[in-house]
């Protein structure tokens, strides 16, 4: 059977667990979903959403994106390291007034949101483009094109999202991604 492999980011809660259960239960099974996440001890959503599908369309892996080797360590441990449909889904809020948050947590936000997509596809754009093939979904936000009261730094980091991958479509298109 020639399924596509779906990787997605941040599968313990909302709308990637949603996602990933979602498109394991592919009526004609077209795709095989790693639904991963950073921490596993927190799979147990995932599992009861999953039923049936866990362990035949659906395997839950180890990734965090703000951490290179595991990123590389999931990529590697998938056959052949190809990934079909990558969904960068992972990230985090910070509401409130700036003088009520340190920079270390707007760090966090900016490493989690957009540094994260960006060392997704340095792992995984390069196969991609080698084998001329792939959808790259991103999860942004409203707030990547308009600013909201007290989501500052949040509405910053997709923000950055939205521009890089606006910059990016030009050369993904050269290579017939999507
Ligand atoms: N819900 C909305 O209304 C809405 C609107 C616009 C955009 N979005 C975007 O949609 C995406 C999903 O959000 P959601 O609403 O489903 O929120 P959510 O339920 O809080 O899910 C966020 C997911 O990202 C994961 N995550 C956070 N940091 C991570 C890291 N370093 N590595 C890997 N995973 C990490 C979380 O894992 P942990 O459980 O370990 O924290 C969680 O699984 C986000 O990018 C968000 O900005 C959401």
């Amino acid at each position: 059977m020639n399924q596509k492999v779906v990787l997605i980011t941040g599968c313990s809660s909302g709308i990637g667990l949603a996602l990933a259960a979602r498109i394991a239960k592919d009526e004609k099974k077209r795709f095989m979903v790693y639904a991963t996440m950073r921490n596993l001890t927190k799979a147990e959503h995932l599992v009861e959403a999953a039923g049936r599908t866990l362990g035949r369309t659906l395997e839950i892996k180890q990734l965090d994106v703000c951490n290179e080797e595991s990123i590389k360590a999931c990529v590697d441990s998938l056959p052949e390291r190809r990934v079909d449909i990558l969904i960068s889904n992972a990230g985090m809020g910070l509401i409130g007034p700036i003088e009520c948050q340190s920079i270390d947590e707007m760090k966090t936000v900016m490493d989690t949101n957009f540094f994260g997509l960006v060392r997704l596809l340095k792992e995984i754009l390069p196969d991609m483009k080698k084998r001329k093939k792939g959808h790259i979904v991103v999860i942004s936000s409203v707030m990547g094109i308009q600013g909201i009261l007290f989501n500052d730094v949040y509405a910053a980091s997709k923000f950055a999202v939205e521009g890089f991958c606006e910059s990016l479509a030009v050369q993904a298109l050269r290579f017939s991604l999507k």
